[in-house]
């Protein structure tokens, strides 16, 4: 297994409107994407930059991850993205590494990825995605 790209940064925001105005007029970079995934209880917003994303996700009511994330802990970075070829084979070659997945099983992202995730405390205190693309 190898992670070929850093797919995106996962920035948790409490405005998501508010955040992308920002992006736009301080740094240039322009929405590609928006779409509430349900299965994470988040809307996001993907914006373009190079070969990789900025991932802006604010949660779309008060339960789950990343409003408890921002209950807790503030805006700011939340997650770190890798893509993989492969997510079976990732998820498969992380079991035998004995890695503390959160996902033992792919799911649902946007866009048609599909996505897991790797527990900060399994390495380096960095929440990892995997997301695998669809193949067109
Ligand atoms: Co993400």
């Amino acid at each position: 297994m190898k992670a070929y790209n850093l797919d995106h940064v996962g920035i948790a925001v409490r405005d998501l409107d508010a955040a992308l105005a920002g992006y736009r007029t301080r740094y240039g970079i322009e929405v590609l994407h928006r779409e509430v995934v349900t299965d994470q209880g988040v809307e996001e917003a993907m914006l373009a930059l190079g070969g990789s994303y900025v991932q802006l996700i604010t949660p779309v009511g008060p339960e789950g991850p990343v409003a408890r994330f921002l209950d807790k802990r503030g805006e700011g970075l939340h997650h770190v993205a890798f893509a993989v070829l492969d997510l079976e084979v990732a998820l498969a070659h992380l079991k035998t590494e004995g890695s503390r997945l959160i996902d033992r099983e792919p799911r649902r992202g946007g866009r048609g990825t599909r996505i897991a995730f790797v527990h900060p405390s399994d390495l380096s205190g960095t929440l990892i995605e995997l997301v695998e693309h669809a193949t067109s």
